[in-house]
């Protein structure tokens, strides 16, 4: 029997309540399959965390992460703490310390699952984004001169390293190569004229190892349109950090919304753990009255599972997901639906358990 060590973060707002659920899918997973367990060790940091000891995690918090085989997280930030340092000192210190520089974050239809354009088919919003995770626009770099006085000046840099922007656009490459599909850079060259213009560099001379791989180039505000009247356009996409924040917010709008959107925060050379957590946020204005939909935390924990090498187990979970919204009988009131955060857990749960039933007959 092989035991996965999983550092569970809820945070903040409806993280908590989100995975609940996926901690039970991912239970559900181990009492099908007695060969994987999963032990689960709760770390209460956050913005309460904060209130009560004064920092967001302990000071050897990353240490104490190091040795597990995954971390799962719910959301972070919450109105009485500003955001740049629950974020700051949480979130992004994490996937900043593990080196976790690739975001995947799939932007697929799924059967039953509404998308609010006109005339699109299902097959044709079946995205995948990799956004640059680990500096770019997010690189912390700047200053605060001169505070409160006339002459005032805040200094937001960018970093754009070769390293770092070689890194996040071959690993696109590899997976478009792998999957068979088109990769799309999205960038600002125009405006940005020494980053992105870096960035298209980078992209281009790239694209000479890789002669299989069909590509194209769209500035992001040309690209922020082109997802809504022509996403079938999309396949593999790698785009900066900023970047890909914005365009994975309206992705999730256009496959179903944000309560079923997931994102894995990969560190590819497994020196250190992976994250895996819903993009959304932690959803002041519902928290707490069983309103959040848990399917984004769910998909995420299926992302854990193809991390940890059980492909099939993340299938299933995506399946069953598919199979409770074709069905529409259990669904938070965000799909317009009147169940709760937990019946959509333990609907989910039992079409797993029906479709490994079946997975086993075949
Ligand atoms: P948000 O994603 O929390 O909420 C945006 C809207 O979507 C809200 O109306 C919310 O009710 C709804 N929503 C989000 N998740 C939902 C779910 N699972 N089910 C149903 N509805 C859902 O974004 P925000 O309001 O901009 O941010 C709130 C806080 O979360 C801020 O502190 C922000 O910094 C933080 N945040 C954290 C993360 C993260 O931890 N990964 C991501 C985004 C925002
Ligand atoms: C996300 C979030 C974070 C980001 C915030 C909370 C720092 O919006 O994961 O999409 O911008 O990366
Ligand atoms: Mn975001």
């Amino acid at each position: 029997m092989k035991t996965y060590k999983i550092a569970v973060i809820a945070g903040d707002g409806i993280g908590p309540e989100v995975l609940k659920e996926g901690i039970k899918v991912l239970n559900t997973i181990s009492e099908l399959d007695s060969s994987i367990q999963f032990e689960f060790t709760h770390f209460p940091w956050g913005c309460e965390y904060y209130h009560h000891n004064g920092v967001m995690m302990d000071n050897d918090g990353i240490e104490q992460l190091k040795s597990f085989d995954a971390i799962y997280l719910g959301a972070v930030g919450y109105p009485g703490v500003p955001d740049h340092i629950s974020l700051w000192d949480l979130l992004l210190k994490i996937r900043k310390s593990f080196d976790q520089y690739i975001n995947i974050r799939p932007i697929t239809l799924l059967n039953g699952a509404t998308c609010p354009l006109k005339g699109v088919k299902q097959s044709e919003v079946d995205m995948l984004f990799i956004r640059e995770n680990s500096e770019g626009e997010y690189a912390g770099a700047g200053d605060w001169l001169f505070k409160g006085q006339a002459n005032e000046v805040v200094l937001q840099n960018s970093v754009f390293s070769r390293k770092g922007t070689e890194r996040v656009i071959r690993f696109a490459f590899e997976v478009a190569r792998k999957e068979g599909k088109s990769l799309t850079s999205i960038s600002k060259a125009n405006a940005l004229n020494y980053s992105m213009v870096f960035w298209d560099q980078i992209f281009d001379e790239m694209k000479q190892e890789y002669p299989d791989v069909q590509t194209s180039s769209y500035l992001v505000d040309a690209a922020a349109m082109l997802m809504i009247t022509d996403p079938k356009r999309f396949e593999v996409v790698v785009t900066s950090n900023l970047f890909g924040d914005i365009l994975t917010d309206l992705g999730a709008a256009l496959a179903g919304g944000i309560g079923l959107a997931a994102g894995a925060n990969i560190n590819p050379e497994r020196d250190f753990p992976s994250m895996f957590e819903p993009i959304h946020g932690s959803a002041p204005d519902i928290a707490g009255k069983g309103l959040a939909n848990p399917l984004a935390a769910i998909w995420s924990a299926s992302q854990l599972l193809d991390h940890l090498g059980y492909e099939n187990y993340g299938k299933i979970i995506l399946q069953s997901i598919e199979q409770l919204l074709i069905e529409k009988k259990s669904l938070t009131p965000d799909m317009d639906g009147t169940a709760t955060c937990s019946q959509v857990g333990d609907e989910v749960i039992k079409h797993i358990t029906t479709q490994n039933r079946v997975n086993i007959q075949n």
